[in-house]
Protein backbone atom coordinates (compact mmCIF):
# COMPACT_ATOMS: atom_id res chain seq x y z
CA UNK A 1 0.00 0.00 0.00
CA UNK A 2 1.51 3.47 -0.57
CA UNK A 3 1.22 5.24 2.00
CA UNK A 4 0.07 8.75 2.57
CA UNK A 5 2.14 11.77 4.20
CA UNK A 6 1.64 11.52 8.09
CA UNK A 7 0.65 15.13 8.06
CA UNK A 8 -2.89 14.04 6.00
CA UNK A 9 -4.09 11.71 9.03
CA UNK A 10 -4.99 15.37 10.56
CA UNK A 11 -6.30 16.78 8.27
CA UNK A 12 -11.02 16.80 7.77
CA UNK A 13 -12.08 17.40 4.37
CA UNK A 14 -13.83 20.64 3.40
CA UNK A 15 -16.95 20.72 3.40
CA UNK A 16 -18.52 22.86 1.20
CA UNK A 17 -21.81 24.59 1.15
CA UNK A 18 -24.59 22.45 -0.26
CA UNK A 19 -25.47 23.06 -4.25
CA UNK A 20 -28.77 24.00 -5.43
CA UNK A 21 -29.61 20.62 -7.78
CA UNK A 22 -28.19 18.72 -4.51
CA UNK A 23 -31.19 20.30 -2.90
CA UNK A 24 -33.88 20.14 -5.51
CA UNK A 25 -32.95 16.47 -5.99
CA UNK A 26 -32.89 15.42 -2.19
CA UNK A 27 -36.78 17.46 -1.60
CA UNK A 28 -37.98 17.11 -5.08
CA UNK A 29 -38.18 21.37 -5.47
CA UNK A 30 -37.99 23.41 -8.33
CA UNK A 31 -37.20 26.81 -6.84
CA UNK A 32 -34.33 26.72 -4.88
CA UNK A 33 -32.11 29.80 -3.76
CA UNK A 34 -28.81 29.70 -2.42
CA UNK A 35 -27.44 32.07 -0.08
CA UNK A 36 -24.66 29.82 1.71
CA UNK A 37 -21.69 30.68 -0.05
CA UNK A 38 -21.20 34.40 -0.64
CA UNK A 39 -21.10 34.52 -4.34
CA UNK A 40 -22.58 37.16 -6.43
CA UNK A 41 -26.50 37.46 -6.90
CA UNK A 42 -26.08 39.53 -9.77
CA UNK A 43 -23.97 36.88 -11.25
CA UNK A 44 -20.81 37.44 -13.44
CA UNK A 45 -19.87 41.06 -14.56
CA UNK A 46 -21.63 41.52 -18.31
CA UNK A 47 -18.40 42.74 -19.52
CA UNK A 48 -16.80 39.56 -18.44
CA UNK A 49 -19.43 37.02 -20.01
CA UNK A 50 -18.62 38.90 -23.27
CA UNK A 51 -14.83 38.86 -22.95
CA UNK A 52 -15.31 35.04 -22.01
CA UNK A 53 -17.55 33.91 -24.64
CA UNK A 54 -14.58 36.05 -27.16
CA UNK A 55 -11.87 33.62 -26.61
CA UNK A 56 -13.71 30.10 -27.46
CA UNK A 57 -12.32 29.88 -30.79
CA UNK A 58 -8.91 30.06 -29.03
CA UNK A 59 -9.45 27.18 -26.73
CA UNK A 60 -7.14 24.87 -28.33
CA UNK A 61 -3.84 27.35 -26.87
CA UNK A 62 -2.01 27.25 -23.60
CA UNK A 63 -2.24 30.14 -21.50
CA UNK A 64 0.32 32.46 -20.87
CA UNK A 65 1.12 31.39 -17.38
CA UNK A 66 2.65 34.68 -16.37
CA UNK A 67 -0.55 36.25 -17.92
CA UNK A 68 1.02 39.04 -18.45
CA UNK A 69 -1.98 41.46 -19.76
CA UNK A 70 -3.77 40.59 -16.44
CA UNK A 71 -0.87 41.13 -14.43
CA UNK A 72 -0.87 44.79 -16.01
CA UNK A 73 -3.97 45.79 -15.37
CA UNK A 74 -3.85 44.28 -11.70
CA UNK A 75 -0.67 46.73 -11.38
CA UNK A 76 -2.77 49.95 -12.89
CA UNK A 77 -5.77 48.97 -10.87
CA UNK A 78 -4.02 49.39 -7.48
CA UNK A 79 -0.56 51.50 -8.24
CA UNK A 80 1.70 48.66 -7.69
CA UNK A 81 4.40 47.28 -9.82
CA UNK A 82 4.09 43.68 -11.82
CA UNK A 83 6.91 41.88 -10.28
CA UNK A 84 4.17 42.39 -6.43
CA UNK A 85 1.62 40.81 -8.12
CA UNK A 86 1.10 36.71 -8.61
CA UNK A 87 -2.01 34.82 -9.70
CA UNK A 88 -3.38 31.48 -8.19
CA UNK A 89 -6.83 29.62 -9.40
CA UNK A 90 -8.91 31.29 -6.72
CA UNK A 91 -7.11 32.33 -3.87
CA UNK A 92 -7.46 29.54 -2.37
CA UNK A 93 -4.33 27.96 -5.08
CA UNK A 94 -2.72 31.56 -3.43
CA UNK A 95 -3.13 30.06 0.22
CA UNK A 96 -1.98 26.69 -0.85
CA UNK A 97 1.12 28.72 -2.49
CA UNK A 98 1.72 30.42 0.85
CA UNK A 99 1.80 26.98 2.07
CA UNK A 100 4.41 25.43 -0.26
CA UNK A 101 6.39 28.30 -0.46
CA UNK A 102 7.10 29.92 3.05
CA UNK A 103 5.66 26.98 5.67
CA UNK A 104 7.98 23.98 6.80
CA UNK A 105 7.35 20.95 9.01
CA UNK A 106 7.43 21.98 12.65
CA UNK A 107 6.37 25.33 12.03
CA UNK A 108 3.36 26.68 13.13
CA UNK A 109 1.55 29.45 11.44
CA UNK A 110 -1.37 32.07 14.19
CA UNK A 111 -4.83 32.93 12.63
CA UNK A 112 -7.86 34.98 14.34
CA UNK A 113 -10.12 32.13 14.51
CA UNK A 114 -13.49 31.80 13.55
CA UNK A 115 -12.17 32.26 10.44
CA UNK A 116 -12.02 30.79 6.96
CA UNK A 117 -10.75 27.03 7.24
CA UNK A 118 -8.04 26.69 4.95
CA UNK A 119 -5.69 28.77 6.46
CA UNK A 120 -5.63 25.95 9.20
CA UNK A 121 -5.67 23.24 5.93
CA UNK A 122 -2.87 24.39 4.55
CA UNK A 123 -1.08 25.01 7.67
CA UNK A 124 -1.52 21.37 8.87
CA UNK A 125 -1.38 20.07 5.11
CA UNK A 126 2.15 20.88 5.74
CA UNK A 127 3.21 19.44 8.66
CA UNK A 128 3.10 22.47 11.01
CA UNK A 129 0.53 23.62 13.61
CA UNK A 130 -2.14 25.91 13.57
CA UNK A 131 -2.59 28.05 16.61
CA UNK A 132 -5.82 29.61 16.28
CA UNK A 133 -7.16 32.74 18.86
CA UNK A 134 -10.12 33.98 19.00
CA UNK A 135 -13.32 35.32 21.10
CA UNK A 136 -16.16 33.46 19.62
CA UNK A 137 -18.47 35.80 17.36
CA UNK A 138 -16.72 38.95 19.15
CA UNK A 139 -13.84 40.70 17.53
CA UNK A 140 -10.55 39.70 18.86
CA UNK A 141 -7.86 42.11 19.81
CA UNK A 142 -5.07 41.64 17.33
CA UNK A 143 -2.25 42.12 20.48
CA UNK A 144 -3.71 38.72 21.25
CA UNK A 145 -2.61 37.13 17.83
CA UNK A 146 0.61 38.92 18.55
CA UNK A 147 1.34 37.59 21.87
CA UNK A 148 0.87 33.81 19.97
CA UNK A 149 3.72 34.29 18.20
CA UNK A 150 7.11 32.60 18.76
CA UNK A 151 9.99 31.65 17.27
CA UNK A 152 8.34 28.95 15.15
CA UNK A 153 5.63 30.93 13.41
CA UNK A 154 5.75 31.12 10.24
CA UNK A 155 2.41 33.35 9.00
CA UNK A 156 0.05 35.08 11.08
CA UNK A 157 -3.46 34.94 9.09
CA UNK A 158 -6.28 37.64 9.33
CA UNK A 159 -9.01 37.81 7.28
CA UNK A 160 -10.51 41.66 7.15
CA UNK A 161 -13.75 41.35 7.02
CA UNK A 162 -13.39 38.02 8.67
CA UNK A 163 -15.54 35.15 6.71
CA UNK A 164 -18.04 34.17 9.07
CA UNK A 165 -18.46 37.08 11.26
CA UNK A 166 -18.05 40.44 9.09
CA UNK A 167 -15.62 41.83 11.46
CA UNK A 168 -12.75 43.50 9.83
CA UNK A 169 -9.79 45.64 11.31
CA UNK A 170 -8.60 49.20 11.00
CA UNK A 171 -5.63 50.56 9.28
CA UNK A 172 -4.36 51.60 12.46
CA UNK A 173 -5.17 48.36 14.13
CA UNK A 174 -3.15 46.51 11.51
CA UNK A 175 -0.31 49.14 11.79
CA UNK A 176 0.67 48.01 15.36
CA UNK A 177 0.18 44.30 14.69
CA UNK A 178 2.77 44.61 11.64
CA UNK A 179 4.88 46.95 13.76
CA UNK A 180 5.07 43.92 16.73
CA UNK A 181 5.64 41.18 14.46
CA UNK A 182 9.07 39.73 13.54
CA UNK A 183 10.03 40.64 9.84
CA UNK A 184 10.47 37.29 9.25
CA UNK A 185 6.81 36.35 10.08
CA UNK A 186 4.25 36.78 7.19
CA UNK A 187 1.05 38.73 7.72
CA UNK A 188 -1.48 37.35 5.63
CA UNK A 189 -3.99 39.58 4.81
CA UNK A 190 -7.13 38.34 3.55
CA UNK A 191 -8.89 41.07 1.78
CA UNK A 192 -11.57 38.47 -0.18
CA UNK A 193 -14.54 41.03 1.33
CA UNK A 194 -12.70 44.41 0.76
CA UNK A 195 -14.61 45.57 -2.02
CA UNK A 196 -18.09 45.13 0.27
CA UNK A 197 -16.52 47.30 2.94
CA UNK A 198 -18.16 50.49 4.00
CA UNK A 199 -16.52 51.64 7.17
CA UNK A 200 -14.44 54.89 6.67
CA UNK A 201 -11.83 53.33 8.83
CA UNK A 202 -11.21 50.32 6.14
CA UNK A 203 -7.80 50.52 5.42
CA UNK A 204 -6.48 50.51 1.85
CA UNK A 205 -3.37 48.23 3.01
CA UNK A 206 -1.26 48.90 -0.48
CA UNK A 207 -0.20 51.88 1.13
CA UNK A 208 2.05 49.58 3.76
CA UNK A 209 4.07 47.50 1.18
CA UNK A 210 6.65 49.23 1.06
CA UNK A 211 6.84 49.60 4.89
CA UNK A 212 6.39 45.98 5.58
CA UNK A 213 7.97 43.11 2.69
CA UNK A 214 6.04 40.92 5.09
CA UNK A 215 2.80 41.99 4.38
CA UNK A 216 0.73 39.98 2.13
CA UNK A 217 -2.52 40.77 0.55
CA UNK A 218 -5.15 38.36 -0.58
CA UNK A 219 -7.80 39.18 -2.91
CA UNK A 220 -10.09 37.53 -5.00
CA UNK A 221 -12.40 37.59 -8.83
CA UNK A 222 -14.82 35.47 -6.85
CA UNK A 223 -16.76 37.65 -4.81
CA UNK A 224 -17.50 41.18 -6.07
CA UNK A 225 -16.67 40.46 -9.61
CA UNK A 226 -18.90 37.45 -9.71
CA UNK A 227 -16.57 34.99 -11.09
CA UNK A 228 -16.25 32.29 -8.33
CA UNK A 229 -16.61 29.38 -10.90
CA UNK A 230 -13.52 30.52 -12.93
CA UNK A 231 -11.09 30.59 -10.19
CA UNK A 232 -9.29 33.52 -10.15
CA UNK A 233 -7.51 35.03 -6.75
CA UNK A 234 -4.13 37.30 -6.65
CA UNK A 235 -1.20 38.32 -4.21
CA UNK A 236 -0.05 41.49 -3.52
CA UNK A 237 3.46 41.52 -1.90
CA UNK A 238 6.80 42.87 -1.42
CA UNK A 239 9.25 41.34 -4.91
CA UNK A 240 10.69 39.07 -2.52
CA UNK A 241 7.69 37.10 -1.41
CA UNK A 242 5.92 36.96 -5.15
CA UNK A 243 9.14 36.17 -6.22
CA UNK A 244 9.26 32.59 -4.46
CA UNK A 245 5.32 32.25 -5.07
CA UNK A 246 5.44 32.03 -8.85
CA UNK A 247 9.00 29.41 -8.17
CA UNK A 248 6.32 26.82 -7.16
CA UNK A 249 3.27 28.28 -8.92
CA UNK A 250 1.95 25.41 -11.20
CA UNK A 251 2.37 26.76 -15.10
CA UNK A 252 -0.95 27.15 -16.47
CA UNK A 253 -3.10 26.78 -13.68
CA UNK A 254 -4.64 30.57 -14.73
CA UNK A 255 -6.69 29.59 -18.19
CA UNK A 256 -7.28 31.84 -21.06
CA UNK A 257 -10.89 32.12 -19.53
CA UNK A 258 -9.81 33.06 -16.29
CA UNK A 259 -7.71 35.51 -17.41
CA UNK A 260 -10.05 37.32 -20.37
CA UNK A 261 -12.73 37.34 -18.25
CA UNK A 262 -10.82 39.06 -15.14
CA UNK A 263 -9.34 41.78 -17.27
CA UNK A 264 -12.81 42.59 -18.55
CA UNK A 265 -14.25 42.19 -14.82
CA UNK A 266 -11.70 44.82 -13.58
CA UNK A 267 -12.97 47.39 -15.78
CA UNK A 268 -17.08 47.26 -15.14
CA UNK A 269 -17.39 49.46 -12.55
CA UNK A 270 -21.10 49.48 -13.36
CA UNK A 271 -21.29 46.51 -12.19
CA UNK A 272 -19.25 46.25 -9.23
CA UNK A 273 -21.42 49.65 -7.96
CA UNK A 274 -24.68 47.62 -8.85
CA UNK A 275 -23.29 44.23 -6.48
CA UNK A 276 -22.23 47.21 -4.14
CA UNK A 277 -25.72 48.89 -3.46
CA UNK A 278 -27.83 46.01 -3.79
CA UNK A 279 -25.13 44.81 -0.75
CA UNK A 280 -26.11 47.76 1.31
CA UNK A 281 -29.79 47.03 0.70
CA UNK A 282 -29.72 43.84 1.76
CA UNK A 283 -27.86 44.21 4.82
CA UNK A 284 -31.09 47.39 5.35
CA UNK A 285 -33.76 44.97 5.47
CA UNK A 286 -32.55 41.55 7.03
CA UNK A 287 -30.56 43.43 9.80
CA UNK A 288 -33.63 44.73 11.32
CA UNK A 289 -35.93 41.95 10.33
CA UNK A 290 -33.71 39.28 12.41
CA UNK A 291 -33.71 41.73 15.24
CA UNK A 292 -36.84 42.18 14.98
CA UNK A 293 -36.79 38.43 16.61
CA UNK A 294 -34.81 38.84 18.92
CA UNK A 295 -31.72 37.54 17.19
CA UNK A 296 -28.28 39.21 17.47
CA UNK A 297 -26.69 40.44 13.52
CA UNK A 298 -22.99 40.96 13.74
CA UNK A 299 -22.20 44.08 12.28
CA UNK A 300 -20.84 43.20 8.79
CA UNK A 301 -18.98 44.76 6.28
CA UNK A 302 -18.87 41.56 3.70
CA UNK A 303 -21.37 40.08 1.50
CA UNK A 304 -23.09 38.28 3.81
CA UNK A 305 -24.26 38.89 7.54
CA UNK A 306 -23.78 36.16 10.29
CA UNK A 307 -26.48 35.90 13.17
CA UNK A 308 -27.12 34.40 16.29
CA UNK A 309 -29.93 32.09 16.19
CA UNK A 310 -29.10 30.13 19.30
CA UNK A 311 -28.98 26.37 20.15
CA UNK A 312 -32.36 25.49 17.65
CA UNK A 313 -30.01 26.91 15.05
CA UNK A 314 -29.02 23.73 13.18
CA UNK A 315 -33.09 23.40 12.90
CA UNK A 316 -33.80 26.60 11.37
CA UNK A 317 -31.25 25.43 8.73
CA UNK A 318 -33.31 21.98 8.20
CA UNK A 319 -35.97 23.52 7.96
CA UNK A 320 -34.83 26.49 5.37
CA UNK A 321 -33.25 24.44 3.33
CA UNK A 322 -36.42 21.28 3.07
CA UNK A 323 -38.41 24.62 1.90
CA UNK A 324 -35.83 25.35 -0.65
CA UNK A 325 -33.43 28.01 0.77
CA UNK A 326 -29.87 26.58 1.29
CA UNK A 327 -27.72 28.83 4.06
CA UNK A 328 -24.62 28.15 6.14
CA UNK A 329 -24.94 27.01 9.48
CA UNK A 330 -21.36 28.08 11.19
CA UNK A 331 -20.57 24.52 13.20
CA UNK A 332 -18.06 23.89 11.25
CA UNK A 333 -16.67 27.50 11.98
CA UNK A 334 -16.89 26.60 16.12
CA UNK A 335 -19.82 28.94 16.26
CA UNK A 336 -22.99 25.99 16.28
CA UNK A 337 -25.57 28.71 17.08
CA UNK A 338 -25.20 30.88 14.39
CA UNK A 339 -25.66 31.33 10.53
CA UNK A 340 -24.06 33.05 7.97
CA UNK A 341 -26.08 34.47 4.99
CA UNK A 342 -25.13 35.69 2.26
CA UNK A 343 -26.89 38.76 1.01
CA UNK A 344 -29.64 38.49 -2.17
CA UNK A 345 -31.57 40.11 -4.51
CA UNK A 346 -34.74 41.68 -2.89
CA UNK A 347 -36.51 38.71 -4.27
CA UNK A 348 -34.24 35.87 -3.08
CA UNK A 349 -33.81 37.77 0.43
CA UNK A 350 -37.88 37.81 0.76
CA UNK A 351 -38.43 34.10 -0.28
CA UNK A 352 -35.96 34.11 2.72
CA UNK A 353 -37.85 36.38 5.49
CA UNK A 354 -41.30 34.52 4.41
CA UNK A 355 -39.51 31.23 5.54
CA UNK A 356 -37.40 32.23 8.61
CA UNK A 357 -41.39 33.95 9.97
CA UNK A 358 -42.59 30.82 9.60
CA UNK A 359 -40.18 29.11 11.14
CA UNK A 360 -39.71 31.36 13.79
CA UNK A 361 -43.92 31.14 14.28
CA UNK A 362 -43.90 27.41 14.39
C1 LIG B 1 -12.01 34.79 3.29
C2 LIG B 1 -11.93 33.98 2.06
N1 LIG B 1 -10.74 33.89 1.44
C3 LIG B 1 -10.61 33.19 0.31
C4 LIG B 1 -11.69 32.51 -0.23
C5 LIG B 1 -11.46 31.69 -1.45
O1 LIG B 1 -11.93 32.32 -2.55
P1 LIG B 1 -11.52 31.86 -4.01
O2 LIG B 1 -10.66 30.66 -3.91
O3 LIG B 1 -12.80 31.61 -4.70
O4 LIG B 1 -10.77 33.03 -4.57
C6 LIG B 1 -12.93 32.57 0.38
C7 LIG B 1 -14.08 31.86 -0.20
O5 LIG B 1 -15.18 31.87 0.26
C8 LIG B 1 -13.06 33.32 1.56
O6 LIG B 1 -14.20 33.40 2.23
Amino acid sequence: MIEPRPELSKLSDYVPGKSMDEIRAKYGLTDVVKLASNENPLGPSPKAKEAYLKIVDTLHLYPRGDAPTLINALADFYGVKTSQLVLGNGSDEIIDMVGKAFIRQGDNCVGITPTFSVYKFTTLSNGAEFIGVGEGDQKTDLNKLAAAINEKTRVAFICSPNNPTGVYYTGAELKEFLDKVPSNVMVFLDEAYSEFATAEDYPRMFDMLEKYPNLLINRTFSKIYGLAGIRLGYAVSSEQVIKAMWKIKPPFDINLAAQAAAIAALSDKDHVKRTQELNAEGIKVLKPFFEGFGFKVLPTQGNFICVHIGPKAKEMVQFLEENGMIIRGLTSFGLPEHVRITLGKPEENKFLMDLVEKWVKG
